[in-house]
């Protein structure tokens, strides 16, 4: 695994090497693709993993951002691309999805990709008892990059210590999920132009939700205010709390919904994770618990974006999709344009 700053070659690199890739161009210059850096700032990406966002630096996730812009026309059908073809994707999915695993594919497809992989566990060996170890083992011969969603926290790094090839975090647990928060950091960039100085509310379940576990510590790059809005029994845990203040963020934690909505610039809204809660009867107490309706929004700022992950379930009412303020199909598209440029950038090919 790749720290960060400049590229020392390592056996990840070599074993991953975009320099086994048929394609001439990409072999003949076994030079450049080591030493790739963006704009000469230094960063390097090639066979790097991306497991969480405290292994990035702001520089690195502003890179990412607006490499990911370039792929805008691609991701959008407009222009196609052969920038990744002969190179394989493995989506290792232990747990549902359908934005992640399927975005991933189409991004990696458009740029000339092949995938394979498995959707679920029960299609996988690890129902035969196989070790998550064991499975990387083998996969990782079998392709260039690795996506990885489990529910135990820390498999993805299990994984990215296993292998030699690139592992990208699609969802440990309740813990990380990067490129979901490097998707909804473009988001937000695209709307505003900028993340600095947003007034930006977490709501719901900020407990067992990876999202915003993410999302929050990445904001601890920018300078921001941030209200965390939740029912009691889904706080943000109070240490991941001190963490973000820690690392300088303003923190507010309120569960006055009216209170943040007349204030922030982005509402981002998640679903109350049912399946992380130990007791069902616990789950069935905060059921419910909130649902964003059009009318809540009517004092809102007038820029003001309701964002979401996805997949909603009760918590925004389907009368806010044709508001102004609705953004998460938006933000669903986005998770294109930014995979594509995370595949690109660890596997060492960059657009023109
Ligand atoms: C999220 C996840 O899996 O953490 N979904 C996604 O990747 N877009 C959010 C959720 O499941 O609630």
């Amino acid at each position: 695994m790749l720290g960060s700053g400049f590229l020392i070659l390592t056996e990840k690199d070599q074993a991953g090497s975009p320099v086994r890739d048929a394609d001439p161009a990409a072999s003949a210059n076994l030079f450049m693709l080591i030493t790739f850096t963006i704009d000469g700032a230094g960063m390097e990406f090639v066979g790097r993993d991306v497991i969480d966002l405290k292994d990035f630096t702001r520089d690195e996730v502003e890179c990412i951002l607006k490499v990911s812009e370039e792929f805008e026309p691609i991701a959008s059908g407009k222009e196609r691309s052969r920038l990744l073809e002969g190179y394989v994707l493995c989506n290792l999915f232990f747990e549902p999805s359908t934005r992640t695993r399927l975005s991933f594919s189409s991004a990696m497809m458009r740029l000339g990709g092949s995938v394979t992989g498995f959707a679920s566990s029960a299609t996988s060996s690890a129902k035969k008892g196989e070790t998550l170890s064991d499975t990387i083992r083998v996969v990782e011969s079998y392709c260039d990059v690795i996506v990885l969603r489990s529910n135990k926290e820390g498999a993805a790094r299990l994984a990215a210590d296993m292998s030699s090839k690139p592992v990208i975090n699609a969802g440990d647990g309740a813990r990380q999920h990067p490129t979901q928060t490097l998707l909804d950091l473009y988001t937000m960039k695209k709307e505003f132009g900028k993340i600095d100085g947003l007034n930006i509310a977490l709501i719901g379940d900020l407990k067992y939700g990876r999202t915003v576990h993410s999302l929050s510590y990445a904001l601890t790059m920018f300078p921001v205010e941030l209200s965390l809005v939740s029912p009691p029994q889904l706080r943000m845990p109070p240490e991941e709390i001190s963490d973000l203040e820690e690392h300088g963020l303003k923190v507010k934690e309120t569960w006055d919904i009216s209170d943040v909505i007349k204030t922030c610039d982005v509402l981002y809204v998640t679903r109350i994770q049912k399946e992380r809660f130990p007791d069902p009867t616990e789950y069935e107490r905060v059921r419910g618990a909130y649902s964003i309706t059009a009318a809540m929004l009517e004092g809102a700022k007038k820029e003001m974006i309701v964002m979401h992950p996805l997949p909603r379930v009760d918590e925004i009412a389907p009368d806010v999709d044709p508001t102004s303020h609705a953004r998460y199909f938006q933000q669903a598209f986005s998770g294109i344009v930014v995979r594509m440029a995370v595949l690109s950038l660890v596997l060492g090919k960059r657009r023109g």
